[in-house]
């Protein structure tokens, strides 16, 4: 008789029924995809970065395509903390997936503020603190790449918040092993891992940079090898659970994540590319464990052969 997997992972203290998150910033407040599927069938969901104010982002162009990826330079674009709890928020009442809030600062003050804004707020089930965005001039990356404001930042949010907290880190280190312990120490109940690359594109016509921004965060396919190695990096660096992503395309590229340690993953551009994407890894991952005769998804994370 055929069994039926169980799909549920934990991560940091917030149950999922399965390991498939939708990534911040591609996914917009939640119900933009709702025309494709229900979001309800993802593991949870995770809003476009959020600040204390309304942000304009860049100008664009913001993005550009490049073979096998996407070079985004967004600057964290967003309606503010306030205007997502009152207008969006409610849309999402009906959405039986958790919902995690994706949060930005420009000072250590402000991700706790935002912490503080949150708590106590129904439906928002955990945080994800971005201390990864390559797009902003202040703010963003500065945070994710040094140890010592990277626990910072963490403390000010874990000390304002019950919910659980998801620490977003950067490629954009010499070591993320360095980074991942330090959040870890400072009280994080997860880390996602990672955020975009840094990348740039040039128009030789008009020998300009394409994007307005001139650097932007590449993130596709192209990422997908690096992404994978800094998932297997930081699961070996701490105990709490890593969220894998970067380049997750379908349940393969899902799989090689939760081979390698990462408690779930996230998928980002393949949502664009199509927006039923999430929702067919979960499937593919379904019926991954059930020919693989898995009754619980659980034995498959780590379960890498190295020898
Ligand atoms: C257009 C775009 C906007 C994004 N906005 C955010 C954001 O607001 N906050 C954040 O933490 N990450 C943001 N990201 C990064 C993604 O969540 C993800 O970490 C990255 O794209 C790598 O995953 P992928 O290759 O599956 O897209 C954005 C990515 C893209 C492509």
């Amino acid at each position: 008789m055929a069994i039926t997997p169980d799909l549920s992972v934990d991560i940091g203290g917030l149950r999922i029924k399965n390991p498939v998150i939708a990534a911040s910033g591609t996914f917009g407040y939640g119900t933009e995809l709702s025309p494709f599927y229900d979001p309800s069938l993802l593991g949870a969901i995770v809003v476009k970065g959020l600040s204390l104010q309304p942000m304009p982002g860049n100008p664009p162009p913001r993005t550009v395509e490049t073979p096998c990826g996407l070079l985004n330079s967004i600057g964290l674009a967003n309606i503010g903390i306030n205007a997502f709890i009152k207008e969006k928020l409610p849309l999402l009442a009906d959405t039986a997936a958790p919902v995690i809030v994706n949060i930005y600062g420009n000072s250590v003050g402000e991700y706790s503020e935002l912490a503080g804004r949150i708590e106590g707020v129904d439906g928002i089930s955990a945080i994800e603190v971005n201390i990864s965005c390559p797009n902003v001039e202040k703010g963003g990356m500065v945070f994710g790449t040094d140890p010592e404001t990277a626990s910072k930042v963490t403390d000010g949010v874990v000390k304002r918040t019950t919910k659980p907290v998801i620490v977003k880190l950067t490629p954009n280190v010499a070591d993320i092993a360095v980074i991942a312990k330090a959040v870890e120490s400072a009280g994080a109940g997860a880390l996602s891992v990672t955020n975009t690359f840094l990348g740039m594109s040039v128009d030789i016509a008009s020998r300009r940079p394409v994007l307005t921004n001139v650097v932007g965060g590449l993130s596709g396919p192209a990422i997908k090898p690096m992404a994978l190695y800094l998932t297997y990096r930081a699961v070996e660096a701490v105990k709490i659970p890593v969220i894998g992503l970067g380049g997750i395309m379908n349940h393969q590229d899902a799989i090689e994540f939760l081979l390698v340690g990462a408690r779930a993953i996230q998928v980002g551009t393949a949502n664009f590319i199509n927006p039923r994407a999430a929702l067919e890894i979960v499937h593919g991952l379904r019926n991954f464990c059930e020919r693989e005769n898995l009754s619980d998804i659980n034995h498959l994370i780590g379960s890498l052969i190295k020898e």
